[in-house]
């Protein structure tokens, strides 16, 4: 990415959002990390002076205005909107309730939606561009993950209308569709218990083509990469970063 753009990425406290951060710093932008918590967003901070910070939930109308405005007043733009906060879970049909899916879907689908509409303005202004973060059972169906799986299947879909809507306005949005990858993510978003994490990864390393689990590195290159200017004719694309799982 060229040096000096303004960059927001949600959920930067850890894991694929961390890492991103990171990239996009060293690379010489600026870069606003929202969290919930804000002990894990100090330490993404700490990792590099390019990096602020705020505590913000991506599912909520006011932190997504407070989100865009705390980047535009630090440093005057934004460029790049990177949708990486998630909610998940393993969730049997039998087992949902109206509070479990709605969590989901308001992290997975109506916070991006909130901060690319606020966002668009300051976007409009510099022919920025967004970069949503999905998951290979966006579009692959998953037992037991109905209601994740179809948060970001909506999201892909979000990602293709957004990208037509706004190519006028010179905006270009692409999503990246990470594979299994090591995070927080099983003990945190998808609330499991370490032995119940460890034997997941286990299964999804046996199902994954190229004999892995991801690490945050390798999705983050990705989103890095559509949200710079070798990706300026790209649009509308999910780009699957997943090992090959999603052939599999
Ligand atoms: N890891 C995988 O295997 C995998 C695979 C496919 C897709 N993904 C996607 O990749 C993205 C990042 O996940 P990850 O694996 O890096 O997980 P992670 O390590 O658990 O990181 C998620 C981050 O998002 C933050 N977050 C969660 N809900 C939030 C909210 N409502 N508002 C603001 N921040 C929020 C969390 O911090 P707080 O709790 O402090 O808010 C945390 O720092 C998610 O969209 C996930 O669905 C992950």
């Amino acid at each position: 990415m060229q040096s000096e753009k303004v960059v927001i990425v949600t959920g930067g406290g850890s894991g694929i959002g961390r890492a991103a951060a990171l990239r996009f710093a060293r690379q010489g932008n600026k870069v606003l990390v929202t969290g919930r918590r804000p002990g894990p967003i100090e330490e993404t901070m700490a990792g590099h002076a390019n990096i602020a910070g705020l505590v913000a939930d991506a599912a909520s109308v006011e932190d997504a205005k407070r989100t865009i405005a705390k980047a535009v007043d630090t440093w005057g733009r934004l460029d790049a909107l990177v949708n990486n906060a998630g909610a998940g879970a393993i969730l049997p049909l039998a087992d949902t309730t109206a509070d479990r899916i709605t969590d989901i879907f308001s992290v997975n689908v109506l916070g991006p939606s909130l901060l690319a509409a606020a966002a668009l303005p300051h976007l409009k202004a510099r022919r920025g561009t967004i970069v949503n973060v999905s998951s290979t059972f966006g579009h692959k169906p998953a037992a037991g993950r109905s209601h994740y799986a179809a948060s970001k299947a909506a999201l892909e879909h979000l990602t293709r209308c957004w990208a037509l809507e706004l190519a006028p306005l010179g905006i270009r949005v692409n999503a990246v569709a990470a594979g299994p990858t090591e995070s927080g993510a099983l003990t945190g978003m998808m609330g499991l218990s370490p032995e119940q994490a460890a034997e997941i990864k286990e299964q999804e390393r046996a199902r994954i083509p190229l004999g892995r689990r991801g690490v945050p590195n390798d999705v983050a290159e990705w989103i890095v990469r559509l949200a710079g200017p070798t990706s300026e004719w790209m649009t509308g694309q999910v780009i699957a970063v997943d090992g090959g799982l999603g052939l599999a």
